[in-house]
């Protein structure tokens, strides 16, 4: 109101010199903005915050929980009906008997997710693009959002193809003209990582200040959403200055901490530059925990996730992979860029994964090269207690998503 107010304010002193008439005149048009003005205000009040939205968004810290179980409405959706399932992900298909990690409801403490609609993100994203950018836990929560929304959609009106070389795979809802993607770039800048498929490389050399031969793929997207963690999970890192094989490219080693934290400023330039802010939201989502160590959840030391089938119970348990330090970069980073006027809504899951210790695949995906005997003879040692199967924990991740999209 303080706009109509002022308005009132200089036209009183305007109208002493004015006729009867004009000054009718002028107070009909401010009533008539001030209309309008109201109005709209209240058209924003009431699409952005309807007593459910205020519920859940401000007075409820989603992330802030308990896993409860419910076999009635959860999974979302049916492992083998998911036409685009990922092998990697599929544990009910490579074998796994104890199936419960699908009947896992998360509980805000405060209050309850909003019911995950595929319709209603479908028909919200039309003629839109939500990308996924990061590394292979980012594709897992791709996949989980496909699996999500396709369900509802008849083959000809789906499609999936992988476009630059693999690194960007684009699903497709035809009838609403809207896409999911997922763009491969685990380390968010440049580096020798790179390729979607062959990216085991021995020592990794990431390229700091270069970010757009990424981007490009991105730039126009409506709603992104970032990750980047895992493969920064290493002492340091070396940083080159310069192209790959340019001679005279300059490269240092570099303490992980202080790498990652150059990167995201590069990322968050890019955000702050290339970002339409009245046309992406823009979504982090933090670090996802690994269980690749028995004895921090009281297990016996040597054992992993192989063979666990329940939750860690005890509340703020934090596993010694999740690196704190980390987050609290993720963290100065995106209130920096709300100070450049940029809002990243954080998702942060680390907490609420960490108590899904028999979440992961383990030994049940499909294997890419031949186990040898002795892995055969001794499992946990092939076991995979980083990615996560499906449907399973990043289904939150995705109802989180959701929740943020339609109310935050
Ligand atoms: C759900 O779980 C309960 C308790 O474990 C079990 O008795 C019931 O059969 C399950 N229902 C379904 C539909 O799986
Ligand atoms: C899902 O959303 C669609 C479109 O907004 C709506 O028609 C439908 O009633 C919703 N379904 C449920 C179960 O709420
Ligand atoms: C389809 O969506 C894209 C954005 O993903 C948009 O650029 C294009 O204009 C849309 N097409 C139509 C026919 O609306
Ligand atoms: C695909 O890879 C080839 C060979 O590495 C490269 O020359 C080409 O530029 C790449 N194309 C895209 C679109 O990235
Ligand atoms: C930003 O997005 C809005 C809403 O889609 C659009 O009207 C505007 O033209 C865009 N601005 C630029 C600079 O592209
Ligand atoms: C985490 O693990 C490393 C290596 O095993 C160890 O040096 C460190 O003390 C552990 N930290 C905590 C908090 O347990
Ligand atoms: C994210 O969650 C962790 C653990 O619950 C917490 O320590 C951290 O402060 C949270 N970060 C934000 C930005 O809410």
């Amino acid at each position: 109101m303080a706009k109509a107010h002022q308005i009132v304010l200089s036209t009183s002193t305007w109208g002493i010199r004015n006729t009867f008439q004009s000054l009718i005149a002028i107070l009909t048009t401010i009533l008539v903005v001030s209309a309008i003005y109201v109005a709209q205000e209240g058209g924003q009040w009431s699409q952005k915050s309807s007593t459910y939205a205020e519920s859940i968004i401000s007075k409820c810290n989603l992330f802030n929980g308990k896993w409860v179980f419910d076999n009635n409405s959860y999974p979302l959706y049916k492992e083998k009906h998911c036409t685009y399932m990922s092998d990697q992900l599929a544990c009910e298909k490579f074998g796994r008997k104890d199936l419960s990690y699908q009947n896992w409801k998360w509980k805000p403490h405060q209050c309850d997710l909003p019911r995950f609609n595929a319709t209603a993100l479908l028909e919200r994203l039309r003629n839109k693009r939500l990308v996924f950018v990061g590394d292979s836990l980012n594709r897992g929560q791709w996949v989980s959002m496909v699996c999500l929304v396709e369900s509802s959609l008849p083959p000809t009106l789906k499609s999936m193809r992988t476009i630059a070389n693999g690194s960007l795979s684009i699903f497709k809802a035809k009838e609403y003209n809207a896409t999911i993607e997922f763009y491969w770039a685990p380390l968010l800048v440049e580096s020798n990582s790179d390729d979607p498929v062959n990216h085991k490389v021995p020592d990794r050399t990431v390229r700091i200040n270069a970010i757009e031969k990424h981007a490009r793929y991105w730039t126009d997207a409506d709603i992104l959403v970032f990750n980047t963690f895992l493969w920064w999970r290493r002492r340091a890192m070396n940083v080159l200055w310069g192209s790959f094989g340019d001679p005279d490219g300059i490269k240092k080693r570099i303490e992980m901490v202080r790498v990652y934290e150059m990167a995201l400023k590069t990322w968050s330039d890019w955000v702050e530059i290339h970002v339409n802010r009245s046309k992406t939201r823009l979504f982090f989502v933090t670090m996802s925990p690994t269980h690749q160590r028995a004895h921090e959840w009281g297990g016996v030391r040597g054992n992993n996730c192989y063979k666990e089938t329940d939750l860690i119970t005890k509340e703020g348990y934090w596993g010694n992979g999740s690196v704190p330090k980390m987050m609290r970069v993720v963290e100065n980073v995106l209130e920096d860029l709300k100070g450049r006027g940029l809002n990243v809504q954080m998702l942060n899951i680390t907490q609420l994964s960490e108590y899904r210790k028999e979440g992961h695949p383990s030994i049940y995906r499909k294997q890419w090269e031949a186990l040898t005997e002795e892995e055969i003879s001794n499992p946990k040692t092939y076991a995979d207690c980083i990615h996560w199967c499906l449907p399973g924990v990043p289904d939150t991740w995705n109802e989180l998503l959701y929740a943020y999209y339609f109310y935050g």
